[in-house]
């Protein structure tokens, strides 16, 4: 607790969560759809305004100070340095803060433990400070900040999810014009996660290069942005250079497989929404390469033990899955997939 470590009362208690994405893989920096959840577990932040940053992770036992003079280190404090860094670029007057924080995010890569951390980081510092900024202007603060400050290019899933989500809804979201709906999770099942265990490997050089690529893409098709073409548009995308093809035909069949699931779900259709999941992992794996062979065995035995869908979640290369499973056949997926791939850990 905050007053454990700095013999003071907290100002200010905040909490945001970590997410599972549902559905659309690599769309956000195309301009494309989204369907990701919240998941139950979050990240909470105690903090009093002071100059500068100090802050104590329970998650690693540590406390660290920075000077805002200073750019980032390479370490978790960057993702709150970052937040503090994009607000005083925008003007906000931020002298700092002190801050505990504690995470039951899991730190396994694809579950958005850092946007968890921004969001609630951007938490604290609006109620600190009396900020006026709304939960949309958050999550692109947010964002902007872990580009510009910690200098990975992430699209904008992944603070939208965290700042806006709702318990039980997952959030269709549109990238470009950013406007939303919440749509609930089906009812009689579970969205598991299971995480392969495998740490995400050369995942951020991969993510840069799928970037580029599909950069590349536009500029051959002579447009600004993938979410400009649809499955309408394959002739021409087939006809693009090797690998340029196949990363642009993910893209748009993706944006397609998220339109025709949120319809699916507002339809009760869960089985065609599950056959969405397996389509869009399939097309991860092979036009757009950024599955593992770890990867592609835990979905399938998902789908041996019972998974109605199931693909990899998050960026890819490694990391965690998602899976949808009736309640009623949980206890029973969880063993059988265990006993087949005992390094899952379930979520
Ligand atoms: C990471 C990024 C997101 C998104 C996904 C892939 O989670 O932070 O912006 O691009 O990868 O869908």
């Amino acid at each position: 607790m905050f007053k454990d470590i700095f013999a003071q009362e907290p100002t200010v208690s905040v909490c945001a969560p970590g997410r599972v994405n549902l559905l659309g893989e690599h769309t956000d920096y195309n301009g494309g759809f989204v369907f990701p959840a919240p998941l139950p577990y979050q990240t909470c932040i105690e903090a009093a305004p002071q100059e500068g940053l100090e802050v104590y992770a329970e998650n690693f036992k540590e406390t660290k100070f920075r000077d805002l003079a200073v750019g980032k280190k390479g370490d978790w404090l960057d993702y709150v340095a970052g937040c503090v860094w994009i607000l005083r670029q925008q003007g906000y007057a931020v002298p700092g803060l002190r801050a505990y924080i504690r995470s039951e995010v899991p730190m396994t890569g694809g579950l958005s433990s850092s946007a968890a951390l921004q969001v609630a980081t951007m938490r604290a510092l609006r109620a600190l400070y009396n900020l006026p900024l709304d939960d949309k202007q958050i999550a692109l603060l947010a964002q902007q900040g872990e580009v510009e400050y910690v200098g990975v290019r992430v699209g904008i899933m992944d603070q939208m999810a965290s700042s806006l989500g709702k318990p039980g809804y997952a959030l269709f979201l549109d990238t470009l014009s950013l406007e939303y709906k919440l749509a609930p999770l089906p009812k009689g099942y579970r969205v598991a996660v299971v995480d392969s265990g495998m740490p995400r490997r050369l995942a951020e050089a991969g993510y840069n290069t799928r970037r580029a690529e599909c950069e590349e893409a536009c500029k051959e098709l002579g447009i600004k942005l993938l979410r400009e073409v649809s499955i309408n548009d394959l002739p021409r995308i087939e006809a693009l250079p090797e690998p340029l093809n196949r990363r642009a035909r993910h893209v748009v069949t993706e944006n397609a497989r998220v339109v025709e699931g949120v319809q699916a779900l507002e339809a009760n259709d869960f089985r065609r929404f599950g056959e969405l999941m397996v389509a869009s992992h399939r097309s991860l794996r092979e036009d757009y390469e950024v599955s593992t062979p770890e990867l592609d065995q835990l979905v399938e035995l998902e789908l041996r033990h019972g998974a109605i869908g199931a693909r990899l979640t998050g960026a890819g290369f490694g990391g965690a899955t998602v899976a949808l499973v009736k309640d009623s056949k949980y206890e029973a997926f969880k063993a059988g997939v265990k006993a087949d791939y005992p390094k899952a850990g379930f979520y």
